[in-house]
């Protein structure tokens, strides 16, 4: 039986399992799939393993030396290196609180001892087809950050902007609160919120001279461009709002819609905190960067005018005072 059939690449299985002639079985129905094995004998080794190896799957039994397979998931599904590598917990049959504590761990599939060999290929392909899946749209994520990065990379003046800008956004997020998902958005906006500068010309984008009211109609034009490249991949939904409304002001003097307040989504108006902030403290053509003293007075002030929110350059100066932040 070929498993992979109808697949058009060849997949690496991890598979853990303390007794060998389980392995052997595994191993077998894999390799005759022309698929690549690599076998484990304890807990311990195939998290390692999995670190090294980076498979496409890995099939766990629950019950081995060392850490049991509840604990390798538990790591896998956890480490960002490995979280979206679907994992199948091999476990003896009716042991139903087996399977609810495997649930609640991250594990995506469940196999009962002895195997059905039809139902073991149906479970591996369909997981395997949506690791494929997983795959190809990082991939799609992985260009688009590329070009983010690449946008940056344009301005000597500013190396490490995203990066930093993810950083902070996601400590001043957590300080307020916000869910995992939020946070997950802000680190991804961080660099991919100027993306939409691919559409603006360099001769706009790194003018020496300040800008005519006609090159900043296209300059501003970035919010809504970046929002359109980054459209169409569902997986970025809770970013297209960081990267539309990252220059709209609190009293409603920005663009591109001149929303106001809490009209503007909170991930958007921290972006802008922690965009205001690093400008201020990096080094630009036109000025040198500013005392930490002299950064909390602008952004006071620029508060005090109604142009950010006031809680959140309270919230982000506490932060930084408190040393809950790296500085540039
Ligand atoms: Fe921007």
């Amino acid at each position: 039986m070929d498993v992979f059939k109808g697949f058009d690449r060849n997949f690496k299985v991890l598979v853990a399992d303390d007794q060998p002639q389980n392995l052997e079985l595994i191993k077998d129905i894999l390799q005759s799939s022309h698929c690549q094995v690599i076998t484990a004998s304890n807990g311990k080794d195939a998290f390692e393993k999995a670190l090294v190896h980076e498979p496409d799957l890995v099939l766990l039994d629950v019950m081995m030396p060392e850490m049991d397979g509840y604990e390798v998931c538990h790591r896998l599904k956890t480490n960002e290196k490995t979280q979206l590598v679907p994992v199948v917990m091999i476990t003896a049959l009716a042991e139903l609180d087996a399977k609810i504590k495997g649930i609640e761990l991250g594990a995506d599939e469940f196999l009962n001892k002895p195997f059905n060999l039809a139902e073991f290929a149906a479970r591996v392909r369909s997981l395997l087809r949506l690791k494929q899946i997983t795959d190809e749209l990082e991939n799609a994520e992985t260009v688009l950050f590329s070009l983010a990065l690449g946008v940056e990379a344009k301005d000597p003046n500013t190396n490490g902007h995203c990066e930093r800008l993810a950083n902070y956004s996601i400590k001043l997020g957590a300080t307020l609160g916000l869910d995992q998902d939020s946070l997950k958005a802000l680190k991804r906006g961080g660099i991919l919120h100027d993306i939409g500068k691919l559409g603006v010309p360099d001769s706009i984008l790194l003018s020496p001279h300040p800008l005519s009211e006609e090159e900043w109609l296209i300059m501003r034009q970035h919010t809504v461009i970046g929002e359109r490249i980054c459209r169409p991949l569902r997986s970025f939904k809770q970013v297209l709002p960081i990267i539309r409304y990252h220059h709209e002001r609190w009293d409603g003097g920005g663009y591109p819609e001149g929303l106001k307040g809490e009209s503007i989504p909170i991930t958007a108006r921290i972006l802008q905190t922690v965009d205001v902030f690093d400008a201020l403290c990096s080094r630009r053509p036109y000025k040198p960067p500013l005392s930490m003293d002299r950064v909390f007075d602008q952004m006071n002030d620029e508060a005090k005018k109604g142009w950010r929110d006031p809680t959140l350059v309270y919230e982000f100066i506490r932060l930084v005072e408190g040393k809950g932040l790296e500085q540039p």
